[in-house]
Formats: structure tokens, sequence, C-alpha cells
């Protein structure tokens, strides 16, 4: 990889998912020493929680496998499908507000649902909403965002192609 990119990634209230996505990538990305070459961040399609801290359920699940989440709540604006190379929709609902946000204001930014990088998706290709749920919802999704977070940098290594 010798051009830096640049990644976002994207759900309801940023303060669940995509701060897990957002914490796990740059981890891996740190760790494979390519901290310079990509630019990381995360936001929400919602205002509800702009400002905030992770959901401490996710930061929770984070650090207990070894991730700090940083992230601050914001909302995804125009400029973002300006100055990302690429956003990554945690669920369908998420992908179809970015999409329209491009039909409105225009963009360059590469669209894709996040799980088409899930090795293991079997055709599911939503990250769940953890927040209202119950039982082992965080954990499963953070499983889930880890292993595709790890296969999605495999693949910008060498040019974005999910297959
Ligand atoms: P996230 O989860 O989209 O994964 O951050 C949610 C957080 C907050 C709300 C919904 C989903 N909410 O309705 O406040």
């Amino acid at each position: 990889m010798n051009e830096s990119i640049s990644v976002l990634f994207v759900c309801l209230g940023n303060i669940c998912r995509s701060p897990m996505a957002e914490g796990v990538f740059r981890q891996l990305v740190e760790e494979e020493g390519l901290d310079g070459q990509i630019r990381i961040d995360s936001a929400g399609t919602g205002d509800w929680h702009v400002g905030e801290s992770p959901d401490p359920r996710a930061s929770d699940v984070a650090w207990k496998n070894g991730v700090e989440l940083r992230s601050i709540a914001r909302t995804i604006e125009s400029g973002d499908l300006d100055h990302f190379d690429y956003v990554f929709a945690m669920d369908l609902e998420n992908l179809h507000d970015i999409q329209a946000l491009q039909r409105a204001h225009g963009g360059g930014a590469s669209i894709h649902l996040f799980r088409e990088f899930d090795p293991d998706a079997g055709g599911e290709l939503e990250v769940p909403d953890p927040y209202f749920g119950v039982g082992d919802g965080f954990d499963r999704v953070y499983e889930m965002i880890h292993r595709t977070a790890s296969n999605l940098l495999d693949h910008l290594r060498v040019g974005l192609d999910p297959e």
C-alpha cells in the first residue's frame, strides 16, 4: 500500500457499532505498522448522542479484548463524502441514509456495507444494533466486527474488492 487512504465507519448513534469498528480497525492498523497510511474515523446518521463517549457496554467489551475506544460521537456530514475514500455502513438503513446524502450533495467516497467484508457473513450483511439488546449482543457484535475489520484491512492492502 503506497498511497494513504481514509476510511469512515458509520452507524446510527455513533456510540456502539461504529466506535467499535473504528477502535478495532485502528488497533489492527497500528499492529501492522500502517498507522501513517490510513486515516480512520467514525460517525452516526443520528444526532442524539453527539459529543458523547462510546456506550460503556461497547467500551467494556473492547477493553476486555485489549482495545481502547476513544471516539466522541458526531454526525456524518456531506463533507465526509469528499474527505474520505471509503465509507462503511453498519446496516442497510445507514447505507441508504449515506447514499441519500451523496445523491443530495455529491462527493466521491466509495460506500459499502461493512459486512461485505465479513468472511463468515453467510448472507447476513448487517451488523445488528446491540443498543436495545440483551445477553451476548455486544460480545457477538464485537466478534463480528473484529473478523470483518481484519479481512477488510487485508483487502485494503491490495485494493478493495470483497471477493
Ligand atoms: P449504534 O447504536 O448505532 O451502534 O451507535 C445505537 C445507539 C443509540 C441509539 C440507537 C442505536 N439510539 O436510538 O439512541
